[in-house]
């Protein structure tokens, strides 16, 4: 609906992780709707392709009407604006995200002064949890079960064996 209060929540996802989930969780409790906008970002080499990163978070949460997943090049404050969106949405773990965050959420204010960024604690249960930590630790034998969802830790398996 036109007046509805819409957030973007955008990030590489590169896996999903049970902080995302939380957050978004968190997110479609504050506004009517939340786009999990994923950056298209050819510079990075993903483990997980953009195909696979939506397909991910459609099973994780299609069933939630106020959750919308999409995808997204460019700034983010173009994005935000086509979405009309009327706030951008982070997570924030420890003090050690502030700075970048602070950085980004400022930046963004200079380049779109009516979007605001508002930010949001996880868990503490994952506050210490990253995607490149969830990589990191697979790829080395380490457990992430309970860290990500179970279809995240299928697909990791997945992954793996198609490699061996
Ligand atoms: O999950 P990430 O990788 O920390 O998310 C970073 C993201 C996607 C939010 C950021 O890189 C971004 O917004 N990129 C889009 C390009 C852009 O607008 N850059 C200027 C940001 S101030």
């Amino acid at each position: 609906m036109a007046h509805d209060r819409v957030a973007v929540y955008p990030g590489s996802f590169d896996p999903l992780t049970n902080g995302h989930v939380d957050i978004i969780e968190r997110g479609a409790k504050l506004f009517d709707r939340i786009i999990v906008a994923i950056l298209v970002n050819a510079g990075k080499a993903p483990l997980f392709s953009i195909k696979e990163r939506v397909k991910i978070l459609d099973e994780v949460f299609g069933r939630n009407t106020k959750v919308e997943i999409d995808t997204f090049d460019g700034l983010l404050v173009d994005y935000a604006r086509k979405k009309r969106a009327h706030a951008i949405v982070r997570g924030l773990r420890a003090v050690s995200d502030f700075e970048y965050e602070m950085q980004m959420a400022l930046m963004n204010r200079h380049l779109m002064p009516d979007v605001e960024t508002v930010f949001m604690m996880p868990a503490e249960q994952y506050s210490y949890i990253s995607s490149r930590l969830i990589k990191e630790v697979f790829a080395l034998g380490g457990r992430v079960h309970g860290l990500v969802p179970d279809m995240v830790e299928a697909r990791l398996r997945d992954k793996q064996a198609a490699r061996v």
